[in-house]
């Protein structure tokens, strides 16, 4: 077992991943959706907790995109100038090159120029992407944008008002961005942006058990009963599934020996993290729910003391920030492995 000298599993979060779990269906919806003529959506929102997979996912797509040659991918991060960047991007594809020169293009921005004799250039970075796009449509392409950690700041909500024109003047622009949940809700509750507002925001679920434990199972040569159980410690939690695996491969393939360390590196990465987010109430429901033993709401309602009025926000929050997930009728479980335990040994009044 084992004949990879590196480790195949990793630590790194935004990096694809060498050991992948596929989220097939997720994926193919968008792209399907791309694709399709007139498209179903040309905007997607990933949510999820962090270490869901957001980044992932969203490059994921991205690279699966590119492998068709009518489309053109940029990838931003959310900084500065977001649509003086974006022109930057465009002015900078090789196979654009040509077309805005035939198109007799002239651009003059920070980090772009395209330069045509006797013609002044554009400076306006809006109207330089219309002006692009306009060419990208005539040449028959279109282009993804993906942002990722968007969330409301100036710099993406000047983005997305000019998106939306974009979007308007029907030009061939598509978009997926991610974010934490709390920071989505937040961009498309901004009245100006009512595109935003309809776009389908998808929650990313647990990973497919079955693909942990036929990851692990190969990996590590285990039986179907071991891979099952070593898998139902990540709970389908994508960094879960990293961490686990790295660190039982650094253990010689001995998960039984690394469940210590595991959770303190959960606990360490990102539970603090994930804890310090939530509210006080957040918190307190959420150690309710660590406290019962069956998840049943019934159950948690009364440890809490709790009417279900009251109870029904809360498990939304919960739910919308991923941190839990109703996996049958009247109950409520966590997504992230230990940490029930890791709530009841910090919790705090
Ligand atoms: N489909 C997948 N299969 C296997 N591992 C995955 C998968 N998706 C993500 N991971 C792993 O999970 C971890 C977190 O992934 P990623 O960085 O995409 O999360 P994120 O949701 O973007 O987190 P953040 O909110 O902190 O940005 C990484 O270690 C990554 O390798
Ligand atoms: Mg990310």
């Amino acid at each position: 077992m084992m004949s990879e000298k590196t480790n195949p599993y990793t630590l790194s979060f935004g990096k694809q991943p060498p050991q992948m779990v596929s989220r097939f269906f997720e994926t193919q919806d968008i792209i399907d959706a791309f694709k399709s003529d007139p498209p179903a959506n040309q905007v997607y929102i990933l949510t999820g907790v962090r270490g869901s997979g957001k980044t992932v996912t969203m490059t994921e797509i991205a690279k699966e995109m590119d492998r068709d040659k009518d489309w053109i991918i940029v990838n931003l991060t959310a900084e500065y100038d977001l649509v003086e960047s974006l022109a930057a991007e465009l002015g900078e594809k090789k196979e654009l090159k040509q077309f805005f020169k035939i198109e007799g293009l002239s651009v003059s921005l920070p980090g772009i120029t395209i330069d045509v004799k006797n013609v002044s250039p554009i400076t306006d970075a809006k109207v330089a992407v219309s002006k692009m796009l306009r060419i990208i449509r005539k040449k028959g392409k279109k282009v993804l944008v993906t942002l990722d950690e968007a969330s409301n700041n100036e710099s993406v909500k000047k983005f997305a008002a000019v998106f939306q024109i974009l979007l308007r003047e029907e030009l061939p622009i598509y978009l997926i961005m991610t974010g934490l949940y709390e920071n989505i809700r937040s961009l498309q509750d901004e009245k100006s942006l009512t595109f935003l507002y309809r776009a389908p925001r998808i929650e990313l679920p647990p990973l497919s058990m079955r693909g942990i434990a036929e990851n692990y199972q190969k990996t590590f040569s285990l039986d179907t009963k071991k891979a099952d159980e070593m898998a139902a410690l990540t709970k389908g939690y994508p960094y879960a599934f990293q961490l686990l695996g790295y660190l039982t491969w650094r253990a010689g393939g001995d998960y039984g020996s690394v469940i210590t360390e595991y959770r303190r590196y959960l606990e360490d990465y990102v539970y603090d993290k994930i804890y310090s987010e939530m509210s006080e109430k957040d918190r307190k429901v959420a150690l309710g729910i660590a406290h019962s033993s069956t998840g049943g709401v019934e159950e948690i309602k009364n440890i809490l003391n709790m009417k279900q009025n009251e109870w029904n926000p809360y498990r939304k929050r919960l739910l919308d920030k991923g941190i839990i997930i109703i996996p049958e009728r009247g109950k409520v479980s966590f997504t992230l492995p230990y940490f029930a335990e890791f709530l009841m040994e910090n919790y705090q009044e």
